[in-house]
């Protein structure tokens, strides 16, 4: 079988024309939605993936404000950074890019987000509502990027095996928890395989929906691909290439070549599931924003979430 592609390119550009009617709409209350993004240190690949983010932002209508403090900023600061975000009126999401150089505590900081501004969908008040199923809470971007990809393709998750690779907090962890819900676009059976999962092909074998978020350059081969599957390959790896000038190419976690003879829909890398993860992110912006300024105009705080 030769795999059809999911377009993340065009069903991004979809949702951030819905994400632009949204923030047009909400520019008529005098509220134009906005995104602080906090990205610390000089790492390259992060700073190219959060330009892709302003960029977006400013498109759709949204602004964006980067706040990028050098690697070796202090807990106490990087913390008053989030208070500052959390206080400011203009700023209706707060994204704070991961991860953090070591001596800085991860937890902490997520934790000191306003769960109400948190369009990550990472603070514990918002996974913990998202786990028991409340439609409210913010859901992270690229998990639920995978989702609206799914779903808008027209594939059927009802009852579904889905196979995950990988059981991160940013991808795999919320993804289970996302296709179990008992919505449309989920009510999925799910297994969870990871780094000590014995026979990884035999588990992946047993996806009719597969979906890889290890970040290992094309650890899952096209034997472990079940035939007819749907492979969401989330990974993003640069690897060396010197036949081309920038040095390397990218590549994902899955070997695209040998998956899509056997697979039914395959993501492309890039071009798959890394626009999907910017107009989600988009999405839960205006949503706060119409959120925060529906409360303002009835004159209560935002609930969390
Ligand atoms: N690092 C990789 N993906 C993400 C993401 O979706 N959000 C944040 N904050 N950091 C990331």
């Amino acid at each position: 079988m030769a795999a059809q592609i999911l377009d993340g390119r065009r069903i991004a550009a979809e949702i951030r024309s819905e994400v632009a009617e949204r923030a047009r709409v909400l520019s008529r209350t005098g509220v134009r939605p906005g995104l602080g993004v906090v990205l610390v240190g000089d790492d390259p690949a992060s700073h190219v993936y959060v330009r892709m983010k302003t960029r977006a932002c400013e498109e759709a209508g949204l602004h964006a404000r980067d706040i990028t403090p050098p690697a070796d900023i202090g807990q106490a600061d990087l913390l008053s950074i989030v208070d500052e975000l959390n206080a400011d009126p203009e700023i209706h999401g707060i994204l704070v890019q991961l991860p953090l150089p070591r001596h800085l505590d991860e937890r902490e900081v997520t934790e000191r987000i306003d769960p109400s501004k948190d369009v990550d969908g990472f603070h514990p008040v918002n996974q913990g509502r998202m786990a028991q199923g409340d439609p409210h809470a913010f859901r992270p971007a690229t998990p639920a990027g995978v989702q609206e990809l799914i779903r808008r393709t027209g594939v059927d998750t009802s009852g579904a095996h889905v196979v995950i690779v990988g059981r991160s907090n940013i991808v795999g962890m919320p993804m289970s928890q996302i296709m179990l819900q008992k919505d449309p676009g989920a009510n999925a059976t799910v297994t969870v395989a990871h780094s000590r999962t014995r026979d990884l092909g035999a588990v992946t074998r047993q996806g009719e929906i597969l979906i890889v978020a290890v970040g290992r350059p094309e650890i899952v081969r096209g034997d472990m691909v079940r035939e007819g599957a749907v492979v969401i390959d989330v990974g993003v790896n640069r690897v060396e290439d010197p036949s081309l000038e920038r040095g390397y190419r990218l590549v994902g976690d899955v070997a695209f070549d040998e998956a899509a003879e056997r697979a039914s829909w395959i993501t492309p890398v890039p071009g798959g599931v890394g626009p999907m993860t910017i107009a989600m992110l988009l999405r839960n912006t205006v949503t706060s924003a119409e959120r925060i300024g529906r409360m303002a105009t009835a004159g209560a705080a935002p609930a969390a979430g």
